[in-house]
């Protein structure tokens, strides 16, 4: 079996991004040179996925419009000899077919997946947030891993894990794991606990791989934290049913650049344009200089 389904939600209002997301979803804004959701499909075309199925809302038009083909822009950089930038193009024609559906109404993640119930079927599939990118320039194959440890362990589920701070357990979906290690199968997980309640440290880190079964859980799933229909609930559900659900820690290199909040959007920004090999060097300088500046 090899799972090559991935499902990316993208229909949020990204409120915590205003005015930035206005009228721009904020899988859009760009990171260093490249929009957040274009090193999201980067990443899942890397490691094999070859139907990418997005979860849109209103306003998410550009999404469709980045990914298809432009011929009128490629004929413009031919005829004008820009062959550097037509380069920068070359993701349009990476080896995976894209698939839209609307979320008609925003009721949470959980109902976002469930949104792809009618295309994914009776199949397992990968789910990829839209709004976080995994490991520099999505340097990752945390996915990979991921699918390799569901098949082997014949899971209903697989999550990535990263290990965040006391204070911020309450941002994200918490394990309780079983055991400890890299690998671990999980006895809880908890939606946005405060630091008091949080099992554990280790926060869900925007990527899962599931088997159908998912979907009646996430039927079954009453509204949760704000009135959202959560898909941490609906794992929850999974595994008080006794099925086999996994955890999987990103390694150290792999860090989770989490787009759906300033704070750390200004911080993936510099980190990615730093490390951008042409006009890194010259931005170093620039921000030394502001820094030394600033001190004086
Ligand atoms: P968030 O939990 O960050 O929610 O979504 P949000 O609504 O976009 O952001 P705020 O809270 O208003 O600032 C995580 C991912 O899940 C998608 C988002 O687009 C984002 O990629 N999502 C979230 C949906 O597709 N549908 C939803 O109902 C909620």
């Amino acid at each position: 079996m090899t799972i090559d389904i991935a499902v990316v939600p993208v229909a949020g209002l990204g409120s915590r991004l205003l005015p930035a997301t206005k009228s721009q979803p904020k899988e859009m804004l760009p990171v260093g040179r490249r929009p957040v959701v274009q090193y999201v499909v980067d990443e899942l075309t890397r490691v094999g996925m070859r139907r990418l199925l997005f979860i849109t809302g209103p306003g998410k038009s550009s999404i469709e419009n980045h990914f298809d083909l432009n011929q009128e822009l490629i004929q413009t950089l031919r005829e004008t000899g820009k062959e550097e930038l037509l380069a920068e193009l070359d993701f349009e024609r990476a080896p995976i077919r894209y698939f839209f559906t609307r979320q008609r109404q925003l009721l949470g993640l959980g109902h976002a997946v469930l949104c792809a119930e009618p295309f994914v079927g009776n199949q397992p599939f990968v789910v990829a947030l839209g709004d976080s990118i995994i490991g520099m320039n999505a340097q990752s194959d945390v996915v990979a891993r991921m699918t390799h440890l569901f098949e082997e362990k014949k899971a209903a589920a697989v999550i990535a894990f990263e290990e965040v701070p006391d204070s911020e357990v309450h941002h994200y979906g918490i394990a309780q794991p079983k055991e400890s290690g890299a690998i671990f199968e999980l006895a809880d997980v908890v939606e946005k606990p405060s630091a008091d309640e949080a099992p554990s440290n280790f926060a869900i880190a925007a990527r899962y791989v599931f088997a159908p079964s998912i979907f009646p859980a996430l039927e079954r799933t009453q509204p949760g934290k704000g009135g959202e229909i959560q898909l941490t609930d609906a794992v929850r559900l999974l595994i008080q049913q006794g099925a086999p659900v996994y955890g999987i820690s990103l390694h150290p290199t792999e860090t989770r650049y989490d787009i759906g909040n300033f704070d750390s959007y200004f911080r993936a920004f510099v980190e990615f344009a730093l490390a951008d090999e042409k006009h890194g060097p010259a931005l170093r300088r620039y921000l030394q200089e502001v820094i030394r500046a600033d001190h004086t």
